[in-house]
């Protein structure tokens, strides 16, 4: 039977890269893609980011692929009005995706593409464990005139599951990162985090981090990291900064997840944004779209074979010198699929 997916084009250059994603996957099986309207575009249409509809059919599906929101026309700090991001937002709390998952793993062909040097990033492999639920995004907000608030709380239940989900993703050591040292909701994380660890993962190593030091070190000794556990706020900063040492935000996908003893669907998008700046000329480096295909075959439809198949093409592509704008090259988003494409099938 033909996997479901929901895809969300979205916004920028969030069309370019789903259109040779889709093509790719057309190739590694059989799909029946529903694209919807979201974001940005969705705002325009409907007056909201995350329509009812269509959070009804990405919860029928048997996964969500999403390419990227966001863009000027719609930029505003005026609270009452809609923002593409809500969507995203409303997405992942409506289909209760509460772990968010982002592979940090510089590729050898790209080393010299990093901004660090290749000595310090050599060898790399590391994945971002983020809470995607709860926290600061999620607390009540307030705003008057000349005062805002925005509460950040977690629960024991909240930490415990995504605590699981890192000391299961791990290899060898969970990093957890908080700032126990001045927050509550950390204190509370640190001791949770450690309680999961003593009852049901003591064969995996932990340690715990304090937020700015977690920032530091990624740049000082990435190698050190196996699993990087966080709560949501520093999870997205953390992540946007370990992407860099791939040398290109454009290289980084994710997957967020939900409970597994539930049919909840998985997200898949990549952890860049919508371009606006580089949108409708071309250019846009697809390669995070196709790396979070492969991750939504992986994880979200337990298509293994395929899912390494498409990471392997990817990979040659660029070890035979795939270069996009972003990666210092001049590789257009269609060479981008052609180049993969003939690994693929060779
Ligand atoms: C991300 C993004 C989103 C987030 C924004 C667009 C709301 O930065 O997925 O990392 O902060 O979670
Ligand atoms: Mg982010």
């Amino acid at each position: 039977m033909a996997h479901r997916i929901v895809t969300l084009p979205g916004d920028g250059i969030g069309p370019e890269i789903m259109a040779p994603t889709l093509e790719l996957l057309g190739r590694l099986g059989d799909f029946d893609f529903e694209q919807h309207t979201f974001g940005g575009a969705s705002i325009d249409a409907h007056g909201v980011a995350l329509t009812d509809e269509v959070l009804a059919a990405c919860r029928g599906a048997d996964a969500v692929l999403l390419a990227a929101v966001g863009g000027p026309k719609w930029d505003t700090t005026d609270p009452s009005k809609p923002r593409p991001e809500q969507g995203l937002l409303g997405l992942r709390k409506g289909l209760g995706l509460y772990a968010n998952l982002r592979p940090v793993k510089p590729l050898p062909a790209l080393y010299d593409a990093s901004p660090l040097r290749r000595e310090r990033i050599e060898g790399t492999d590391l994945l971002v464990v983020r809470e995607l639920t709860g926290g600061i995004y999620f607390g009540e907000k307030t705003r008057t005139a000349t005062s805002a608030s925005d509460v950040c709380s977690y629960t024991t239940a909240e930490v415990e599951r995504i605590a699981r989900m890192a000391f299961s993703a791990a290899r060898s050591r969970v990093s957890s990162v908080d700032k126990a040292n001045v927050l509550e909701t950390s204190r509370l994380w640190r001791e949770v985090v450690g309680a999961v660890h003593a009852r049901e993962f003591p064969h995996i190593e932990l340690e715990h981090v304090l937020v700015d030091n977690a920032a530091m070190q990624l740049i000082a000794s990435p190698r050190h990291f196996d699993v990087l556990l966080a709560e949501n706020m520093f999870g997205d900063i953390l992540s946007d900064e370990a992407a860099m040492l791939t040398g290109s935000i454009g290289m980084l996908p994710s997957a967020s997840l939900g409970d597994q003893n539930s049919p909840t669907p998985g997200l898949f998008e990549p952890v860049h944004g919508s371009a606006p700046d580089i949108a409708g000329q071309g250019i846009a480096n697809p390669l995070a779209m196709f790396l979070s295909a492969a991750m939504m075959l992986r994880h979200g439809l337990g298509l293994a074979d395929e899912a390494q198949a498409l990471e392997g093409a990817v990979e040659t592509a660029l070890a035979d010198g795939l270069r996009t704008p972003d990666l210092g090259g001049g590789a257009r988003t269609g060479e981008a699929l052609e180049a993969v494409l003939a690994r693929l099938s060779s």
